[in-house]
């Protein structure tokens, strides 16, 4: 188990003080990871937390692992990653737009025992970003491992909704990592992939929420904002709140870029890999004692290509997957004892299982009063034409022999590459094939809009309440969007950016085990 003690850096003196008249003793054992207001530089080392099992994680000079970063909008990060790793890692800053050479994504990896600083201003609005390694072929594995943190910028906006709501970060305003995570007698299990994972994803049969299951969060009565990132490997989450029998209904304020134009009210989401929600649960009427339970809902997942079985494997298909040791001794399939890990793997949960997730306990009598204003109506996107088509479609397909490709090409293709003019609004359009997955594609660098989608169904369709069936986790500005199998969805990106000279980016998918298979194109902003 994780679990680590509420901590508060001693930089935090306002929040702490703040916090101090609202919060008993038991508040403050909230079961997070370390919130981090950051003002200067900070290093962050990579490494091995759990010695047996592998576990890993980013350690902030003695404050603890995975602290949530917390940046005012406008200020400079400024970190050092030093790699204790036995593999290349670098850390990537999903969802801020930072020049490439600082992006980490993959272009650059750091080697074990190096360093990098990464320095650049944050221009991004208030929102839910989050950091994770992104080393080509070993992204799964150490992201599985435990490598992940929210990263939360607030600006005079969010302080508005703050005290309008009466939260407080890290005690009522909550940053949650949650994570798929697969246990065996009670044991977490280092990542195992078999060829079918692969091709799937690997999924586990238990969800973390900051690094641990069943984890307990204790609050008093009034607002509460959730601030949560997917960072399972492959899992989708369809997340619902219940207190005993009671389906709560919970408020969407924002996605992954930030708050979307109006607050909108939902008893269900869905939340794949690296899609963020920034939540608030109205608890202003419950009594100490009482509790939620958050959890993903079952749902019928659309995994569809049973029949495909490409040759391609992560663990054997690239020589750099194999060129440097894993991050447990043990628990590595390959492809020798695939049958006996296959056999040796009990109970794992397929995607659209149900599992709990985590528990809010209401714990004060102290009440806690608190709106949130009617309309958020922010203005926020430069005007995008809708009504032309689009600027470039790729379809989402699994090659029988390469495994997964967008638009029939794969990383490593010479022509892979998309080139961009810096400054173009341009319209995409991404076309899962209908025997297929859904896939969560991301764009490093930018946010998009979701114009529209099509094919919907089930558990989805039943949420896209909104115009061109959208959902209201499809609202205000994403950086990674879920294409369910034979969708059509499409965005609309402004590809404007301060950064000067070219720069390069990627678009994939964030299934992590196509990820490292490499479902990813480079994006060339010239
Ligand atoms: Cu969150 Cu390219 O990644
Ligand atoms: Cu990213
Ligand atoms: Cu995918």
């Amino acid at each position: 188990m994780q679990r680590r003690d509420f901590l508060l850096a001693s930089s935090a003196a306002t929040l702490a003080s703040c916090t101090a008249g609202l919060q008993t003793k038991s508040a403050v054992a909230q079961k997070t990871f370390p919130l981090l207001p950051v003002g200067g530089g900070l290093t962050l080392r990579a490494r091995i937390t759990e010695p047996a099992s592998g576990r890993a994680g980013y350690e902030a000079n003695g404050i603890g692992v995975n602290p949530a970063l917390v940046f005012a909008r406008g200020s400079t990060l400024s970190v050092t990653l030093q790699n204790d790793l036995p593999q290349p890692t670098t850390v990537h800053w999903h969802g801020l737009s930072a020049p490439s050479r600082y992006d980490g994504a993959g272009f650059d990896p750091i080697l074990p025992g190096k360093s990098f600083h990464y320095r650049f201003q944050i221009e991004d609005r208030a929102g839910a970003y989050w950091y994770h390694p992104h080393p080509h072929h070993f992204t799964a594995e150490q992201v599985y491992h435990g490598m992940a943190g929210l990263v939360i910028v607030r600006d005079a906006e969010d302080l508005a909704l703050e005290r309008s709501m009466n939260t407080r970060l890290g005690q009522t305003d909550l940053p949650i990592v949650l994570q798929d995570a697969y246990y065996r007698q009670n044991i977490w299990q280092p990542y195992a992939p078999d060829t079918a994972d692969c091709i799937d994803g690997f999924f586990g049969n238990a969800i973390h929420a900051n690094g641990a299951r069943n984890t307990q969060f204790y609050i008093s009565p009034g607002w509460v904002r959730l601030r949560l990132v997917n960072a399972s490997t492959a899992r989708g989450l369809l997340l619902a709140f219940r207190n005993g029998e009671k389906e709560i209904p919970f408020t969407i304020l924002g996605n992954d870029g930030g708050f979307i134009p109006t607050a909108q009210i939902e008893q269900k989401a869905f939340l794949y890999p690296a899609e963020r929600l920034d939540i608030a649960l109205d608890c202003r009427g419950m009594k100490p004692g009482e509790s939620i339970a958050a959890q993903s809902l079952e749902f019928a997942n659309r995994h569809q290509h049973e029949d495909a079985k490409p040759k391609i494997n992560v663990h054997h298909g690239y020589k750099l997957a194999n060129a440097y040791p894993r991050l447990s001794a043990y628990a590595w399939c390959d492809s020798r004892n695939e049958n006996a890990a296959a056999q040796e793997r009990p109970e794992m949960a397929d995607d659209g299982a149900a599992l709990p997730m985590f528990t809010l306990n209401i714990t004060q009598s102290a009440l806690r009063s608190g709106e949130i204003p009617a309309a958020q109506n922010r203005p926020f996107l430069s005007e995008i034409a809708q009504e032309k088509p689009p600027d470039r479609t790729f379809r989402l397909d699994l090659d029988g022999t390469r495994g997964w490709t967008i638009g029939g090409k794969k990383f490593e293709d010479a022509d892979a590459a998309i080139r961009v003019q810096r400054g173009a609004k341009e319209i995409w359009e991404i076309h899962n094939a209908p025997i297929s997955m859904p896939h969560p594609m991301h764009l490093h660098g930018f946010h998009f809009r979701v114009l529209s989608r099509t094919a919907l169904f089930g558990p989805a369709k039943a949420l896209a309440r909104h115009e061109n069936n959208l959902l209201s986790s499809d609202l205000g500005l994403k950086d990674t969007v879920t294409v369910w199998p034979n969708e059509r969805v499409r965005i609309a990106i402004d590809f404007s950016t301060s950064h000067a000279g070219p720069q390069r980016y990627m678009f994939h998918c964030h299934n992590l085990e196509h990820e490292d298979a490499m479902m990813m194109l480079p994006v060339d902003v010239v």
